[in-house]
């Protein structure tokens, strides 16, 4: 290899590990389609893992709701049937389980509309 081909893949080599090379951000978040109707939101748990961060996105199957993770400052409209979705982003932080719950008045049942955000620890703690 002469000295030219060698600088040329030394320098190669740095282009392609250079940070710039890649996007800054991190991956993209998981998504989670959840879908809310009277008077349940399916799937009712849902589990991340500590640390990550997920997009869930909430569709009505009849008429308006919300969601609203207790203690986490979520609160979003769900719009109703076939008028989109609400998107919020949630990051498992810290671990154990959030209770999230329909907060628009939806009927007799809404005060039962909820769910559960499992957060699991990191380092393989499976419970
Ligand atoms: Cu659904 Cu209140």
């Amino acid at each position: 290899m002469t000295a030219r081909v060698a600088l040329a893949a030394i320098l190669l080599f740095f282009l392609a590990s250079a940070p710039g090379a890649i996007p800054a951000q991190g991956p993209a978040p998981r998504v989670i389609e959840v879908t809310a109707e009277r008077f349940e939101f399916w799937p009712s748990e849902i589990v991340v893992a500590q640390g990550e961060e997920v997009e869930l996105r909430i569709r009505s199957d009849d008429t308006m709701h919300g969601f609203r993770i207790v203690g986490a400052g979520t609160n979003v409209l769900i719009p109703k049937r076939g008028k989109g979705y609400a998107v919020t982003r949630f990051t498992g932080s810290t671990p154990g389980r959030y209770t999230f719950e329909c907060s628009r008045m939806c009927g007799a049942g809404h005060n039962f509309m909820r769910g559960v955000l499992v957060v699991r620890p990191a380092g393989g703690d499976t419970r």
